[in-house]
């Protein structure tokens, strides 16, 4: 098995559940389910950032490499279990992808516990957002209330839910973060899963790469699996997983797959403000592939990204490949 930086846990319970005889694409969703469930996984299910109008959505996808089939959920709130309920679409209905309130009322059919999603540590990091998000609203920072109306009035007039003014923010950074994991069992079967909070302080609705078959994941029995996590609207625009897929098709190892389709994303990034004055992507995506004899391999567009890997029952971290060294002079 093969994941995100974050699916170490993941993995070890995967690993568990296979030795329990669960079926593969259960045990990796198990697996995933446990990260879904860690308040301190900002990226994530439950505690996971929430968009700009400080509500928690989820997208979450699986593939089965021996069916071909897959299932997805995309925009779900008030539902932790984002990959659990995308593996019920797969194996419940004939759709691939059900959205918002299509995907909640599923939810709430099957008897899946809601829950506000959102955490204190997430809210506080959504006001520190937007009251640094510009100087032309009226969300004004702790700083600029304070020497306005002097520390001990501010006392006064923030409410619980504010920051003190000499508290510094809470560190959390503006994330695409995501979990995927790719896994192979003894008898040559594929699957996988990828599950997100998405893009942090998104607009309401907007959907990444993650619970799109093709682009956050695609498994195919035949070659190998893939998956995606960073910057969703690059990795879509070239179809990042079954590139990776197609590409290891077509004689690739799986970690020339990944620095290939980073390339295609690279070279196809062309506004200005998603390039640095070298011309290089200023955000960051790690590709995954794992081959159907076991090889395997990662990749990110910059230098220093490590993922997830399990052999023999062992989780590790190990550095990805990347596309971009980090420049010695920073
Ligand atoms: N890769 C996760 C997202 O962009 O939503």
């Amino acid at each position: 098995m093969i994941g995100s930086w974050n699916a170490l846990p993941a993995l070890a319970r995967a690993s568990q559940e296979l030795a329990a005889n669960t079926p593969l694409l259960d045990a990796v969703v198990r697996g995933i389910s446990l990260v879904e469930d860690d308040p301190d996984e900002m990226s994530v299910g439950f505690g996971g950032l929430p968009n700009e109008d400080c509500v928690v959505e989820l997208d979450a996808a699986v593939m089965d490499g021996l069916t071909h089939r897959s299932g997805a959920v995309a925009g779900l709130r008030s539902v932790r279990h984002a990959a659990r309920l995308a593996l019920e679409v797969m194996r419940r209905t004939d759709h691939a992808l059900l959205v918002g309130d299509g995907a909640l009322k599923f939810a709430r059919l099957l008897g899946f516990p809601e829950e506000n999603l959102l955490t204190d540590r997430a809210r506080k990091a959504w006001l520190n957002w937007k009251a640094n998000l510009s100087d032309r609203d009226a969300w004004v920072t702790p700083d600029q209330a304070a020497s306005s109306f002097g520390t001990a009035r501010w006392a006064g007039r923030a409410g619980p839910e504010m920051l003190a003014p000499d508290a510094p923010p809470p560190k959390v950074p503006f994330t695409y973060g995501t979990i995927h994991v790719s896994a192979l069992d003894a008898a040559g079967n594929l699957a996988s899963c990828t599950s997100t909070s998405g893009l942090s302080y998104k607009i309401a609705g907007r959907v990444g790469d993650s619970p799109v078959v093709g682009a956050g994941l695609y498994t195919d029995n035949a070659v190998g699996s893939a998956g995606a996590t960073g910057r969703g609207e690059s990795v879509l625009q070239v179809c990042g997983a079954h590139t990776i897929v197609a590409r290891m098709e077509a004689g690739d190892s799986p970690t020339d797959a990944c620095l290939v389709t980073l390339k295609k994303i690279a070279d196809r990034t062309r506004l200005p403000h998603l390039r640095d004055d070298q011309g290089r992507p200023t955000f960051n995506v790690t590709l995954y592939a794992l081959r159907k004899d076991g090889l395997f391999g990662a990749a990110s567009m910059h230098e220093g990204y490590e993922f997830a890997v399990l052999e023999h029952g062992m989780p590790r971290a190990q550095a990805a490949a990347f596309l971009f060294p980090r420049s010695r002079d920073a």
